[in-house]
């Protein structure tokens, strides 16, 4: 399993048509980014939001992610040359099998490749077989195992519910006590049947970056790493979101430290999977915390970072979206060398008021900012209403991306530019990038 270093496109069938699917600011950033690749002809996001078409060049469409057939009589019809899976549950659900039998392009993995994500248990176990370096773990099928096991460990474990919980099914605790607490909410269906097991794992401490290897099956090519910013507070407090922010490349690791986490992580994991007979076509993205003891992965997802791949696509070249086609074809080889920008990318999430337990929604959004080639708006959580007004929608409602030589200078454009977007409780962290900032 090597990186790719070929610059032939030989064999790549000729890409005109892409659907991307799911309706987060992730999605939209996947479509900005493909539409740059010279000889597309249209990107559409399905079911996209209220920014998708302000995209240039982008289109929406309104097929939920839930109606497999219905988007195979779309793709079939307009002839989609490629399908790019955005979120992890469609995944899970098996979209990109369905898609795959009726002969359509796709880039996502099937469901049992999801599984990365969708079950902590079986990723854990993978974990373990190939020997990458992840914290201590303890299954429990129901609360009498998981209080025994506590009992034995002695230590504030942390609780994971199996099943894709949107997030939210991971507790960090400060105090067995809130071990204790953890477990009975899980099994008393806090996460519904996604929290009928759970995995107790060590608590491990340590800076987390997020890093996305784009696989064919056999090969795969590493993407700069990011840093998300996961609580909702400044300072790193707060509870736990989808993510507040990010940036890339972290400067947390260097190249040489990437070649490394690409042998203990990214190769073994893909070999795994392999001896498995999962033919993984797709993002492997692997949450890191980096201890004292070296790398070790925190979870792994089946898909990009949300905001993570705000942050990372305009550093991507128009190379982009033949990568993706080439991964989806079962070849990297195929795909030319993607150019990777050498500036720095910033990315902060202005959420709505009450985000992340309960967000406001229906609220006017005003959006004065103006775009230009270093600075972005990317809407996840808005809607259209009838007349044409964008309202809050979601919890994430956008995020602002900028470029810069420096981080400093990519921040101070984001922050200005944030500054030209109003709503009613609108809240962003003013901290975002502080690890990489002098200003
Ligand atoms: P996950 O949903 O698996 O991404 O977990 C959410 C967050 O919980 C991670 O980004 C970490 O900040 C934290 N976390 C997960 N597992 C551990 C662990 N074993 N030790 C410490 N923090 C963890
Ligand atoms: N930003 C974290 C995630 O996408 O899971």
């Amino acid at each position: 399993m090597q990186q790719n270093t070929n610059h032939t496109t030989k064999n790549l069938p000729s890409l005109r048509k892409v659907l991307v699917i799911g309706n987060g600011g992730r999605e939209n950033a996947l479509a900005w980014a493909i539409r740059k690749c010279p000889g597309i002809e249209e990107v559409t996001v399905t079911p996209g939001n209220g920014g998708t078409e302000d995209l240039k060049g982008c289109n929406r469409l309104n097929i939920p992610t839930t109606k497999h057939l219905d988007l195979i009589d779309y793709c079939l019809n307009n002839k989609i040359d490629l399908i790019v899976v955005g979120p992890e549950a469609p995944l899970a659900e098996g979209i990109a099998d369905t898609l795959r039998e009726h002969g359509l392009v796709v880039f996502g993995p099937g469901a049992n490749g999801a599984k990365l994500e969708a079950s902590k248990k079986w990723s854990k176990s993978l974990m373990k077989e190939a020997g990458i370096p992840t914290a201590n773990h303890w299954n429990a099928q129901n609360k009498k195992e998981a209080l025994e096991i506590l009992e034995r460990i002695k230590l504030p474990l942390v609780v994971k519910a199996d099943g894709l919980a949107a997030g939210k099914g991971v507790t960090v605790p400060n105090s067995i006590d809130e071990t204790v607490i953890a477990i009975k909410e899980s099994f008393e269906g806090k996460f519904g049947s996604a929290g009928n097991q759970i995995v107790l794992e060590e608590k491990l401490e340590g800076p987390e970056v997020s890093i996305f290897a784009l696989s064919d099956g056999n090969n795969f090519i590493l993407l700069p790493p990011a840093q998300d910013h996961k609580r909702l507070k400044e300072g790193d407090l707060g509870p736990n979101t989808g993510g507040m922010g990010a940036y890339s490349p972290t400067l947390l690791i260097s190249q040489k430290d990437l070649d490394e986490i690409s042998d203990l992580v990214i190769k073994p994991t893909l070999e795994a999977l392999n001896n498995k007979n999962i033919d993984y076509r797709g993002v492997i993205y692997a949450g890191l915390m980096l201890t004292s003891q070296g790398p070790k992965v925190i979870e792994f997802n089946c898909r990009f970072g949300d905001p993570e791949c705000q942050a990372l696509m305009p550093l991507m070249g128009p190379e982009f979206a033949q990568l993706l086609f080439a991964c989806a074809l079962g070849s990297i080889s195929m795909a030319p060398t993607l150019s990777v920008s050498k500036n720095c990318s910033a990315c902060v999430v202005a959420a709505a008021s009450g985000y992340p337990e309960d967000p406001r929604k229906g609220d006017l959004i005003k959006i004065f900012l103006e775009e230009n080639s270093s600075l972005r708006v990317f809407q996840a959580g808005t809607e259209l209403d009838s007349q044409g007004n964008l309202l809050t929608n979601g919890g994430r409602v956008l995020s602002v991306v900028g470029e810069g030589e420096n981080f400093d200078k990519a921040f101070k454009r984001v922050y200005a530019g944030i500054k030209q977007i109003d709503f009613p409780g609108i809240n962003y962290r003013k901290d975002i990038g502080h690890q990489v900032r002098k200003s």
